[in-house]
């Protein structure tokens, strides 16, 4: 596992999700009861940005068509396709790390 840093954890309150672009990835940082959960920035619909979504426990609101995302699995719920890529992430410190392979 190799770990790189992907932001300052004070960024992502608990209970929001953010953007991040991590080595040419777009990253959406999500922080649930204190744990960082980390997936594609791009939603599987039309490439919406699910960081910019709204995050209700551990599900993701795209802000474009409203699909909705599992932060913890990846997985689409409330419509038929392709889930998103997750990513392990760990707080170290005052930092979010994640895991690009
Ligand atoms: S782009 Fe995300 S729901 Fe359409």
């Amino acid at each position: 596992m190799a770990l790189v840093r992907a932001m300052c954890k004070a960024k992502v309150p608990e209970g929001k999700i953010c953007e991040v672009r991590v080595n040419r990835k777009s990253l959406a940082v999500a922080n649930v009861d204190g744990k960082p959960c980390v997936i594609s920035n791009i939603c599987t619909h039309e490439q919406g940005p699910l960081g910019r979504g709204v995050l209700e426990g551990t599900v993701v609101t795209c802000p474009w068509h409203e699909w909705k995302f599992d932060v913890t699995s990846g997985k689409l719920l409330n419509a038929q396709g392709e889930g998103v890529k997750t990513y392990p992430a760990e707080v170290q410190g005052e930092d979010i790390f994640v895991d690009l392979d």
